[in-house]
């Protein structure tokens, strides 16, 4: 399978193979949190995390338009990116999916941002929004880094060709 031409002469991507090729990019799993004006947590999982500045230190996440919390990261309040380790599927699974209350259960405390932290995690970054750039059908969020965490140990959560790894 590949790429084919339309009428124009211009490259249509399949949609679907577009996915599937980006399934084949190997990425980490984080927890994306933030909390509303009134305190209260909002997170979702993302694999689109990366790194983008040394200096001065920038991350960036995709966040879909569609998606139930990107107006609480677009508001402004202080959000954590929270690196899941191998025992983190489970907390992968609920960020992601259609509870109540995505915390309820999951033991978090606020960073020195405020923003919420996980426990049991690789480490997370405290950032505050830089730059929000809307690209298709998707928000970039670059956040600058306000503060750090690295656990000692541990091994991380993988994400393959739409299924949770361990590194091998
Ligand atoms: C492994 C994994 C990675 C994901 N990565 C992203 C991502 O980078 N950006 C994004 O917007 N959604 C991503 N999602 C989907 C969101 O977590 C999910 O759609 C969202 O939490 C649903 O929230 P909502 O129902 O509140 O809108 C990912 C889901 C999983 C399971």
């Amino acid at each position: 399978m590949s790429s084919q031409n339309g009428a124009d002469g211009a490259t249509v991507v399949d949609t679907g193979l577009f996915r599937r090729v980006c399934g084949r990019f190997a990425t980490g799993v984080t927890v994306i949190t933030t909390t509303t004006p009134d305190g209260e947590p909002h997170g979702l999982t993302a694999n689109s995390f990366s790194s983008v500045s040394l200096d001065p230190p920038l991350i960036l996440v995709c966040i879909d338009n569609r998606n139930s919390t990107l107006g609480q990261f677009l508001a402004g309040s202080p959000f954590a990116v929270n690196i899941l380790a191998d025992t983190g599927e489970g907390l992968s699974r609920r960020f992601a999916a259609a509870v109540d209350d995505r915390f309820d259960g999951v033991p978090w405390s606020h960073g020195t941002t405020g923003a919420p932290v996980l426990a049991n995690t690789l480490g997370h970054f405290e950032c505050v929004l830089e730059k929000a750039v809307e690209a298709g059908d998707h928000v970039v969020l670059i956040g600058a880094v306000k503060d750090l965490r690295l656990a000692d140990e541990g091994e991380p959560l993988v994400f393959f060709d739409s299924a949770y790894r361990a590194l091998l």
